[in-house]
Formats: structure tokens, sequence, C-alpha cells
């Protein structure tokens, strides 16, 4: 039996900056947009945008700590809005660290393209931050309506 819609859902996660939870973070934005029938390019760009900003909440915003990071979605019928909120060391130049293959983690091991994906693959991507209060990322995507 197919499952009915309801116009509206949300869901709000805490966890720690362990590197595990990008996978939660993952799942759980997948798991939240599956109901709204995505086609495989919807789901992967959307999960792809919600992991990006998991990720980067657990690997730049606590260097040297440990420190919480909470991830909200909000479902308006097919508008999804993702809001993922770290209390961290926040960023001082937001347009800066937004531009592509810009990153202050110079070993090799990132390629400064997490905020270019982020906006590649959502329809409206926004950043707040206060250097030594954290960062918000919000994004935006409107899921399975054809085309
Ligand atoms: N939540 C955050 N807190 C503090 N700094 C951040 C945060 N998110 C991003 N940054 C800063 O912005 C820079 C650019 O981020 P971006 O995701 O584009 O690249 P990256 O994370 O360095 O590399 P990649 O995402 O390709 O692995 C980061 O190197 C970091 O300095
Ligand atoms: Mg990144």
């Amino acid at each position: 039996m197919k499952q009915k819609i309801s116009s509206t859902n949300r869901i709000e996660m805490t966890f720690p900056n362990l590197a595990e939870n990008e996978k939660i973070g993952r799942t759980l934005a997948a798991v939240f947009a599956a109901v709204l029938d995505p086609t495989i390019e919807e789901l992967c760009d959307f999960k792809t945008a919600v992991s990006e900003a998991v990720t980067n909440a657990i690997i730049h915003a606590y260097p040297d700590s440990s420190g919480q990071i909470r991830i909200s979605m909000d479902r308006k019928e097919n508008q999804i809005h993702v809001t993922v909120t770290d209390y961290g060391i926040g960023i001082g130049d937001i347009k800066r660290a937004m531009e592509p293959l810009y990153t202050t983690i110079t070993n090799g091991e990132r390629s400064g393209m997490g905020f270019t994906f982020m906006e590649a693959f959502s329809d409206r991507l926004h950043v707040i931050s206060r250097p030594g209060m954290g960062t918000t990322v919000f994004l935006s995507k409107k899921i399975g309506v054809g085309g």
C-alpha cells in the first residue's frame, strides 16, 4: 500500500564531531527525502550536499577539541530545508572559504570543493558564521517534482 505523505515534516538531531557521524548525517538526509520519491540523481545530489556540510562541521569546526553538531531538516511539501550548525571556531571570510579549491587544510587531504559541491547540488545555499561562535549552513532543495 502506498504510504500517505504528510504535507510537512521536521527532524532534528545533535551529535558529537566524530568522523563516523558523517555517515549518519548522509543517511538521515536520504531517509528524510525518500518519502518524496526522488530520482537517483536528486537523492545523490541531496545526500552529497548535506554530507559536505556535516563533514565540514566534523573536520573544521573543532580542530583541537570535541564539540556538538546539530542538524535539522524541515519539509514543506516537496521543499526540504536543512541546517547544519556547529559552535566551533567559525569562518572569518565566508566569501573566500566558498571559493572553489580554497582549503585551510594544506596537507593534501582536502580539495577545497565542499562548498562548491553544496552550491551545485542544492537549490539554495547560505552560510552564516561568527569567529569563535560557530557556523550554520542553510541549504534547500526541491525534490520529486519531475522534470
Ligand atoms: N564548519 C566550519 N567551521 C570552520 N571552518 C569551516 C567550516 N566549514 C568550512 N570551513 C572552512 O572553509 C574552507 C572551505 O571548505 P570546503 O568544504 O569548501 O573545503 P574543505 O573542507 O577544505 O575541502 P573538501 O570539502 O574538498 O574536503 C575549509 O578549508 C575551512 O577552512
Ligand atoms: Mg569540506
